[in-house]
């Protein structure tokens, strides 16, 4: 049905991911997937929302896992499949599997992004995969006296190689397997792939799409809620009181993995359940998403705005002044004063700001255009504007901070403002002060 049918829905929703399309274009994001999803029928829409995703400008890298695959492969040939603290043991008949599996999984990965029937999401989409010797592998070795033979871990990343692939506008896929420098295969970890190739790329996120649905608010009470955004600091706190996990359902088997990466300097990493239909869509373009996202607290999010920003804070902006809610400002204005501004961003999306006027002579300063995006009211970013730009005009050594403000009183009294006489403005401000707008002073002392 055409979605021109709601363009009341449609188009406010298209104009809510607009930001994430502008932020994400020309990032770099691996994802991990594991063999689980490919097994439960998961692969043509996957490849679909892959596939959307290159075109609006994402430069992806794709690992597949293989595990049911090989415990397939090797029940046929009535081989067990052994396992030494949840790892592999590849003996040569494993490996032979692994090679088969492998081989079988690029070839319906590969058809399932050549698909392109009219109607479907895939129509028009033009997407080269391309696969190749990226990975050096290193045996494991012997671990506690078993010979794990075939089985191996990352060595080196050919991330230059990748890159020069994705500039040509490639996906790139890569199959748990690595070569020595002798030649010889070794059989890898899907999660060990991705995070050592999200690292070696710097990529912006490293994203699993698991048999999990991610890490619980009460990590010991799975019917709390999943915690959307977990802090790389309680990350490391659970993985140092929980036992080692043996299978990718136990707690904390990808979380170890997300660690590693956001320690080696990759933004962002996520674990979505694949049982989800969009999950990847849900977490990339939407404000809360749907699985966890582990961040470095580092990173987050409120810093001086640079002209770069000007565009965005004009989006955030326009509708609380079409409202009535703020001052109209110009481009020509904003981009002039965009040093007195401070924003608030979430995975380098702007969610809220405010700009500092100081008067020094007076003593104190205005906070003007505070906003947050109807997206992520309520979650404390106006409190922590309004303490940064607190700070702010303390370093200046001022004494006060006033805003004018014709709605939002109640929440500048329980913040400890003040409603003052409008001739409590420095004179300059007076001369400006829109009579007709009746806006309310108000002022706090710092
Ligand atoms: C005012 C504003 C910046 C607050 O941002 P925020 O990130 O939602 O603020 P916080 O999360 O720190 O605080 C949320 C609390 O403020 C309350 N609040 C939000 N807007 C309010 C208002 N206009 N009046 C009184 N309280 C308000 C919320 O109900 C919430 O209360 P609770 O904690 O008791 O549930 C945001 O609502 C906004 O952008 N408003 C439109 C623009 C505007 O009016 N700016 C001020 C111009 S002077």
């Amino acid at each position: 049905m055409s979605a021109l049918v709601f363009p009341h829905t449609f188009v406010p929703w298209f104009r809510a991911v607009a930001p994430y399309i502008h932020a994400y274009r020309g990032e770099t994001f691996v994802v991990g997937v594991a063999g689980e999803a490919i097994a439960a029928g998961k692969l043509p829409v996957l490849a679909q929302d892959l596939a959307l995703m290159h075109a609006m400008g994402i430069r992806i890298v794709l690992v597949h896992g293989f595990r049911p695959q090989v415990d397939e492969q090797l029940r046929l040939k009535n081989h067990p499949a052994k396992y030494h603290r949840g790892m592999r043991v590849t003996d040569a008949v494993a490996l032979d599997s692994a090679q088969e599996a492998a081989g079988q999984l690029r070839f319906e990965i590969e058809a399932a992004f050549s698909q392109g029937l009219p109607n479907t999401p895939m129509a028009n989409a033009t997407l080269r995969v391309v696969s190749g010797n990226f990975l050096t592998a290193k045996p494991v070795g012997i671990v506690d006296g078993v010979d794990h033979e075939h089985s191996g871990f990352v060595r080196r990343v050919d991330a230059t190689a990748m890159q020069g692939a994705m500039n040509a506008g490639a996906l790139v896929l890569l199959s748990p397997f690595g070569f020595s420098p002798t030649g010889e295969a070794f059989n890898l970890m899907m999660e060990d792939v991705a995070t050592e190739t999200a690292i070696a790329l710097q990529a912006d996120k490293l994203i699993f799409l698991t048999e999990i649905d991610g890490v619980h608010e009460q990590p010991d009470d799975p019917a709390s809620p999943i915690d959307t955004e977990l802090a790389l600091a309680d990350a490391e706190r659970y993985l140092r009181d929980w036992p080692e996990p043996r299978s990718a359902t136990d707690r904390g088997f990808y979380l170890r993995y997300c660690v590693k990466a956001c320690r080696a300097g990759v933004d962002r990493s996520h674990i979505l359940p694949f049982a989800v239909d969009g999950a990847l869509l849900q977490e990339v373009y939407t404000h809360d998403g749907i699985g966890t996202m582990l961040v470095d607290e580092k990173l987050e999010s409120l810093r001086e705005a640079t002209s770069d920003d000007v565009s965005s804070l004009i989006a955030l902006i326009e509708p609380f002044e079409r409202e009535g809610m703020l001052v109209k400002r110009d481009r020509t204005e904003i981009e002039r004063d965009i040093d007195h501004y401070t924003i608030v961003e979430h995975d380098g999306v702007i969610f809220g700001c405010a700009a500092l006027y100081p008067y020094v002579q007076a003593g104190t300063a205005e906070m003007a255009a505070l906003t947050v995006s109807p997206l992520s009211q309520g979650q404390g970013d106006g409190e922590r504007l309004l303490k940064r730009i607190e700070q702010r005009a303390k370093a200046m050594g001022l004494k006060s901070i006033f805003v004018l403000t014709t709605r939002t009183m109640h929440w500048f009294i329980k913040r400890g403002f003040q409603v003052v006489d409008p001739d409590w403005l420095p004179e300059e401000r007076k001369r400006k002060y829109n009579w007709d707008r009746r806006s309310v002073v108000m002022v706090k002392t710092l």
